[in-house]
């Protein structure tokens, strides 16, 4: 006899196919951005069960400070910011976020009011079920209706419109890794989405020495090189691509004008690499690159000024002892 399927707690709601998204294949993607002049893979593959392990790797080094600052600045004032626009709240999150951080927000939350609804929105409906169910066995007061989907697609929807005031969440740096016009687009919606009064958490890196943040994103170890690496790997895996990895180089540069580190992969010398689910060979130069990730930095001033032309007030931030990395507070006007 089989046992029995536990029973999905009545607390915890996966929703999922509201907004079904017409997304690339990986094929797809890895077709148009290794045939492009300029070679690209976007950075959403780099995060496969290999991807993700090695993500939670770099968290550990101590040259990539971004998380560590981020947990300091919500253990020290996470209770300010869960009491900043009233209680009770609901909270809505982009991304389902690591567990831990989300954790100390909501405990927070629950010493302000004594329940909690908490909507993360994610486009793994594996991810959101995975800390979900966590979430839920551990604090009886908290209710999950999560979201399956793209951000923008489920933004679009008015399926996080609640009739009370919400804390919306967008954490890590999650924003430094949109091209500045989408990440304004991104927020536009998040205020289209929200009601006036209503707030939102925004976790942002900030300027700094480009010493310091090009070890953060080109740490001795050669753990961040394996990360980057990680996506050729999977084309090797899963397209069958051909891709001899000691033939490339991680690259991470620091444009201070654009306040931007772009990370790359680098062909140390001439190669053709066939890609068989691809029917294609792709040839590249000595020293020619793939783009594979932008990670933007903001200064107070630039994230006052995002809050502004996106809809929002500015209300205020949070930093970390060293002045690190931001948590923001804007206010839907
Ligand atoms: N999104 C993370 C960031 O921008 C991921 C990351 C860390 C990363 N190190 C990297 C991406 C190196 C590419 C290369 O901080």
């Amino acid at each position: 006899m089989n046992t029995p399927i536990a029973k999905t707690p009545d607390r915890l709601r996966i929703v999922s196919g509201l907004a079904p998204v017409h997304a690339a294949s990986f094929a797809e993607d890895v077709r148009a951005g290794l045939c492009a002049s300029r070679k690209r893979l976007p950075s959403k593959y780099f995060y496969d069960a290999l991807g993700s392990a090695l993500f939670d790797a770099i968290t550990l080094l101590p040259e990539y400070y971004l998380t560590r600052a981020e947990t300091e600045i919500l253990r020290e004032w996470g209770w300010e910011m869960v009491r900043s626009i009233g209680n009770p709240v609901d909270f809505v999150e982009l991304g389902s976020g690591s567990a831990v951080k989300t954790r100390i927000l909501i405990e927070e939350a629950l010493r302000a009011q004594r329940r909690l609804r908490y909507s993360p929105i994610d486009i793994s409906e594996e991810a959101l079920r995975a800390s979900a169910v966590g979430l839920v066995e551990s604090y009886p007061p908290l209710e999950v209706v999560a979201y399956a989907g793209d951000y923008f697609s489920i933004l679009q929807t008015n399926a996080i419109a609640r009739p009370g005031r919400v804390l919306a969440m967008f954490m890590g740096s999650n924003i430094g890794n949109y091209e500045p016009r989408d990440g304004k687009e991104l927020l536009m919606r998040v205020a289209a989405a929200l009601k006036p009064g209503d707030g939102l958490l925004l976790g942002a890196d900030l300027k700094k020495d480009p010493a310091v943040l090009h070890a953060a994103y080109s740490d001795p170890t050669g753990v961040t090189a394996a990360f980057n690496l990680n996506v050729l790997a999977r084309i090797n895996r899963e397209l069958g691509g051909h891709f001899d990895l000691s033939g490339f180089a991680h690259i991470a540069e620091y444009d201070e004008n654009a306040g931007c580190v772009r990370s790359y992969l680098e062909a140390k010398r001439a190669v053709s690499v066939p890609i068989d689910a691809l029917d294609t060979v792709v040839r590249f130069a000595s020293g020619e690159r793939v783009h594979t990730e932008s990670s933007y930095k903001y200064s107070e001033e630039d994230i006052a000024r995002l809050a502004g032309e996106t809809g929002y007030e500015f209300i205020r931030s949070w930093n970390d002892a060293q002045g690190q990395f931001s948590v923001n507070l804007m206010q839907r006007r």
